[in-house]
Formats: structure tokens, sequence, C-alpha cells
């Protein structure tokens, strides 16, 4: 039996043919999927030749043979184009090269030496190309561009010069399933998506991103073909946003993840929250055992103030917001200030270990409240006095 699957014609020759996992709920066992992802494959075809431009997750390789089959013969393919190692992408060439006897591999110098160590590849045929390379399929040009570090050092574009279609991989990507194929056909929330996303993978490495950006100016770019979610035939709307990302910008926002174990934090939170806000200041407090972390990653692109709120429990803040602490530091998102709030029993701690925790991120410790018990009226002005602050250092 033949099952028909989804292959659309995204540009002229150029064919996606990219499957979707609806049930993969976690990347890298850390990055939560709600709406799982899509492994975007794209296939070009010239006069004379053909290019696969990166492949699929494991488990996926027979889903993407049959899509190929439906537009030529997989061992027709010239060349199959990595553009990034991480298995997610890169997985499916062992598969696809052993169809395509004769296809040349396509990668950075950095990108074959992975697809080495990774993959059971042929090594005589993965072949380098360096920034500006192009190859020529028959009245269609692909030019390689280098773009290190977004997310692993290997990583590069492929631009097809006539239809101005640029394949960028991760990057400019969002986790989202979805039967939609372009931006347009999904609605206004693909940037919220793709936010997250970039929050998740792509924020540690802002300085490369914004270089990137930067070095695309240079081209024109009529459509943005990522290899994880929507792509984007109008995009402008999804330039500006990763400008915006990239630069040092926030919003007028204070992000608060908390925990409470008996309801001494969240009261302080609540306080906090309301006052802030009355002052015209968005704040946004983040449950962190209820909420989803791929929300907390996207808040954390814009947020110009983060407050903890923690109990000290173990003699230090709560194992849950020591986590949550530890992954924003990494996340290295622009915050600007940074604060605590926290309730304890009978002996403080929480808030020593979150200043050494939090050392080193680009924001300044505006303040900390410590409270013994339950909170009286004097300690919630202190937490007002607290929400204060961070208004006049961001209004
Ligand atoms: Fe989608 Fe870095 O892999």
């Amino acid at each position: 039996m033949t099952i028909p699957r989804e292959v659309r014609e995204i540009s002229s020759g150029v064919y996606w043919v990219g499957v979707r996992d609806w049930e993969r709920k976690f990347f890298d066992k850390l990055v939560p999927l709600p709406e799982g992802t899509t492994y975007n494959s794209y296939l070009i075809q010239g006069e004379d030749k053909t290019a696969l431009v990166d492949t699929v997750n494991p488990g996926f390789e027979k889903d993407l043979e049959e899509k190929v089959k439906q537009v030529t013969d997989p061992e027709s393919l010239d060349y199959l184009i990595m553009n990034h190692a991480e298995p997610d992408h890169a997985n499916g060439l062992s598969h696809m090269a052993s169809l395509a006897k004769d296809a040349e591999i396509l990668a950075t110098e950095k990108g074959k030496e992975m697809a080495l160590s990774l993959y059971d590849l042929p090594e005589d045929r993965v072949r380098i190309v360096e920034e500006g390379d192009i190859i020529d399929l028959g009245g269609k040009t692909l030019e390689f561009i280098d773009a290190p570090w977004l997310h692993w050092p290997e990583t590069m574009f492929t631009y097809f010069q006539e239809e101005r279609v640029l394949f960028s991989c991760d990057f400019f990507g969002a986790h989202i399933a979805t039967p939609k194929i372009f931006a347009d056909e999904f609605g206004e929330g693909y940037i919220e998506r793709a936010k997250d996303y970039f929050g998740e993978i792509m924020m540690p490495f802002r300085p490369r991103a914004k270089r990137a950006l930067e070095k695309l100016e240079s081209y024109e770019v009529s459509t943005i073909a990522p290899s994880h979610g929507v792509i984007y035939r109008n995009p402008e709307g999804i330039l500006a946003a990763h400008r915006s990302w990239t630069s040092s910008e926030v919003a007028e926002k204070v992000l608060i993840p908390y925990i409470s174990m008996w309801g001494s934090t969240a009261e302080m939170v609540h306080v906090l929250t309301e006052s802030i806000a009355a002052a015209g200041v968005d704040a946004v407090p983040f449950e962190v055992s209820s909420q989803s972390l791929d929300t907390l990653a996207g808040e954390l692109v814009d947020s110009a103030g983060v407050v903890f709120g923690t109990p000290t429990v173990l003699a230090g803040p709560h194992p849950q917001i020591i986590y949550i602490a530890t992954l924003a530091k990494k996340l290295n998102p622009p915050t600007k200030y940074f604060g605590v709030v926290e309730s304890h029993g009978w002996a403080g701690g929480a808030v020593r270990e979150l200043s050494e925790l939090v050392e080193g991120m680009t924001g300044e410790l505006l303040g900390a409240v410590e409270v013994k018990g339950s909170p009286e009226d004097d300690d919630l002005e202190r937490v007002v006095e607290l929400g204060g602050k961070f208004v006049e250092e961001i209004k």
C-alpha cells in the first residue's frame, strides 16, 4: 500500500519534504515541546541536478525517502547538504547517502569533522564547502554562507540565489508541529513560538546571532525556510523580531519565577506583582512547578527585570529555583536587574546562594526581601519598596 504523504512546492523547484513529530515532548531532555516539532527537509530540483537540504530525526528516514520519491528517484540525488550536524537534521544522511550512491555530502570543515564522528558516512563523499562557494543545479544556484554557533560550531546557511530562499536550519526556527506550512497560514502566534525557541536555543549565542543577521543584510531574502516550524514567505516580521531579540532591548517587564511551600512566598509574589503592575510595568509571575520552561525562556528574551521568589529549604533556595536560576544564567538573557523575595521558618540562606548564582549575569542585583514566618504588614511594605525600585529603574 502506498501511503499518501504531504509534499509542498514552496518556491519554484523547491519542495518541502519534511516530517511532523506530533508526539515528541522534549528536546535534549531539557526543552519542553508542548506542540511537538517538525524536521523540515527541502528538495531543490534544477534542470541538471538535484539537492536535498538537511534531513530528519532518527526514526523518520523512511518517511523522508517516501516523500522524496514523490518528486524524484532518491537514487538520482546529486547533493546532500548538511547545514547542521545535530541528529534531528543530519541523522537521515546515512540513509539518504545509501540510496543516492553518487551523491556528494556538503558541509563546513567543522561540519565534516562532526558528521564523520557522529554518523556512518563515506568520508570520500563528504566535501567541505566554504563561505561564498556555489553549486549550480542548472538554472538554480545554491550559495553557502558561514553562520557558526547557531547553535553548534559547524552551522551554515544555504541560499538559493534565483528565488532568494534562505535555508537557515535551526535559526529562525520554532518548535511547532502544525498542518500549516507557511507562517501566514499559521497566524500571528508564530512569533511567540519563535520567541520561545529563540530563548531556548539561540539566546546563549546572541552575539553570533546578531552577526548572522548583519551578514544577511547583504542578501535579498524573499523566503526563510528553517528546519523547525513554519516557513516565512514574508520574512520581514521574523527578521525584525530577531533583530530585536539579539539586541539588548528589553520590555518594561519584570518576570517573577517563584515557588512556595506554605504560601508565604506566594503572598509576597502576589503583592510584588500587583504593586509593579499598578505602576504601569508588566509583571509576569511564573510558578515554576506548574508552568512550562519554554514559556520561561521566551519571557527571558525581553524581560528588563527578574525577581526570584523562594523559601529557604535545606539551608538554601528551593531546588527548583536553583534549577531555574542556573538555567536562566546559562541562557544568557539581556536582563538588567535582579531581585529576590524569600521566606523562612527559622533561618535564611536562600538570598546569599541565589546572589552567588546570578553573579556573572548581565544585570545587577537591585535588592532582596527576607521574611521570617508569615509576612506581616511591614514585610509586605518592604516587598512593595522592592517593586518600586524595579519600576524606577525600568520605566
Ligand atoms: Fe534542530 Fe540543533 O537541531
